[in-house]
């Protein structure tokens, strides 16, 4: 993959120290959870729950901050790549490829790759119920734990993959695309932006804000996706081109063309980068991440 505009060595860092250790009689299955973790990927997640709890804990001029969002932003990216880890099994997408490497299934098998999916969330669910524990502000890091259940479960990402499978097939009306994205990638970016905050001590309307900020990014982000999967290269991508075609998927691209798409991507970019001043403190990174994102070739 060609390389970020941005750092990542600091938060793989972080989510590398929360994963499991690979031992016992059951260490396939971890070996097959910590390479679908550790495989790469834009870490764009944990990066934004980052960034967002920064601009909110400079505000008290909070120190620890970093600490509070270490185990969450980790337990995110597990939540995230147990989406990848079984969207791309034979019953979903089918496909071989994620960030340049072979599929958890296509190594380990489907029964692994389904086992290492439903580790790592379980894994997120520890790590982040322990961060709870031992938090200097508890009932933040339950809010936050709150958020991150709700937006992975059937009110969230989940759900929308099961639209989006139920679906398969059918050329959809703009409003239930919307709903799709909305929640299979959406929810994830939404809850990238509201545990940051709630974690940093943001009000409910300023977790409602974050999560409006996440709306937009994922529509952005989805609709990019889709671009992309016309018009990229593999090896830009890491993962196979055309996947939505031959799964038969509508998509922003198929339903109302590439310039269409195009133009969504710019107004939801620029939503997100309009309701981003609302924040408190330095918000350049973020907005610089958003533009990025939305801009993204791979
Ligand atoms: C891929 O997410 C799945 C979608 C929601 C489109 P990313 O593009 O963030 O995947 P990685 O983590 O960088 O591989
Ligand atoms: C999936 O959307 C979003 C998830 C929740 C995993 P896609 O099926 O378009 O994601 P890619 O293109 O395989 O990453
Ligand atoms: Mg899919
Ligand atoms: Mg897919
Ligand atoms: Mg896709």
């Amino acid at each position: 993959m060609p390389t970020l505009p941005y750092d990542k060595t600091e938060i793989e860092t972080l989510i590398r120290a929360a994963l499991p250790r690979e031992e016992g009689l059951q260490r396939t299955v971890i070996r097959a959870m910590r390479e679908a973790v550790e495989n790469g990927g834009k870490r764009i997640r944990p990066i934004l729950l980052f960034e967002t709890c920064r601009c909110f804990a400079a505000r008290r001029g909070e120190t620890g901050w970093k600490e509070e969002a270490a185990p969450f932003l980790a337990a995110l990216e597990m939540i995230h790549s147990f989406s990848l880890v079984h969207d791309d099994l034979p019953c979903m997408d089918n496909d071989t490829l994620r960030r340049g490497k072979p599929t958890t299934w296509y190594v380990y098998g489907e029964a692994m790759g389904t086992l290492a999916g439903d580790g790592l969330v379980l894994e997120a669910l520890t790590v982040a119920g322990r961060a709870v524990g031992q938090s200097r502000h508890p009932e933040r890091a339950a809010r936050a734990l709150a958020i991150l259940g709700e937006k992975s479960g059937v009110f969230g990402m989940l759900g929308g993959q099961s639209v989006d499978v139920e679906k398969t097939g059918e050329r959809l009306d703009a409003t239930t695309l919307d709903f799709i994205y909305r929640l299979k990638t959406g929810a994830l970016l939404e809850a990238a932006f509201m545990m940051g905050a709630a974690l940093g001590g943001a009000s409910e309307a300023e977790i409602s804000c974050a999560e409006q900020i996440g709306r937009s990014v994922g529509l952005a982000f989805q609709i990019q996706d889709d671009i992309l999967d016309e018009t990229a290269t593999e090896a830009e991508l890491g993962k196979p081109l055309h996947s939505d075609e031959k799964n038969q998927k509508t998509t922003y691209v198929s339903l109302f063309g590439l310039e269409a798409a195009r133009e969504a991507v710019r107004q939801q970019s620029e939503a997100a980068e309009k309701r981003l001043r609302e924040f408190p403190g330095e918000t350049e990174t973020l907005a610089a991440l958003i533009a990025y994102l939305t801009n993204r070739r791979f």
